[in-house]
């Protein structure tokens, strides 16, 4: 329908907002995809500019893949799907893809944006939020272990894509597939950080430390 349209355009360009590129270009005078892994998103604003900036990109990130999801409510008020039946759940995943696909090619940062793993974990929390606090606590422990954050983000891609198959099942067949293309997603924003780990060479965030250079 046209309000399914509007909302999936909508969706996109929630996603689209730059918000690292932007912090850091309003505050700092600075546009982090110059520095650090070149990537604009929230880890790579904590690494270059510190969590002053960090944590503020992180809960927008978050918080756009969240609103676009939630748009399935206002096309279901429109075109009857019940909430949390499979045709409403398709929406969620449609618009929380589609925000995710607008912080990867942001259309107001040039296209380029970040891996969406914080938009990602917005719209997670949005449709279902147990299989969501499984993988930000997977997240935590990886993060704090090892101080990867890439790592950590792949770590919980497989274990969304575990959560829905098998801990919290029962969802629309559908999710299970979005699982593993949520983890493939991941897996395909997360190539040069693979190769870094892979030969030693990914950089570690310092978590309690101001600012790294
Ligand atoms: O959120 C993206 C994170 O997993 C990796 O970011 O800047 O280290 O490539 P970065």
């Amino acid at each position: 329908s046209v309000y399914s349209i509007t909302a999936l355009i909508l969706a996109y360009l929630f996603g689209s907002i730059p918000t690292a590129v932007w912090i850091g270009q309003a505050f700092y005078k600075i546009d982090v995809r110059e520095y650090g892994s070149g990537n604009a998103g929230a880890t790579n604003t904590f690494r270059v500019l510190g969590k002053k900036a960090g944590i503020p990109v992180m809960l927008i990130d978050i918080l756009k893949g969240f609103t676009a999801t939630n748009l399935a409510y206002f096309v279901g008020a429109y075109t009857f799907a019940k909430p949390h039946s499979v045709q409403f759940t398709n929406y969620e995943l449609a618009f929380g893809i589609a925000a995710v696909m607008g912080h990867l090619f942001p259309i107001f940062a040039g296209f380029r944006g970040g891996k969406g793993v914080a938009t990602l974990c917005g719209m997670v929390l949005a449709i279902n939020l147990q299989a969501a606090l499984l993988c930000i606590i997977a997240f935590i422990i990886v993060l704090l272990i090892t101080k990867y954050v890439s790592l950590s983000s792949i770590t919980a891609g497989f274990v969304y894509l575990i959560g829905v198959t098998f801990v919290f099942p029962g969802g629309p067949i559908g999710i299970v597939i979005y699982g593993m293309c949520i983890c493939a997603l991941i897996l395909v924003t997360h190539q040069r950080n693979i190769e870094r780990l892979l030969h030693g060479k990914e950089s570690k965030v310092n978590l309690f430390k101001k600012k790294t250079t």
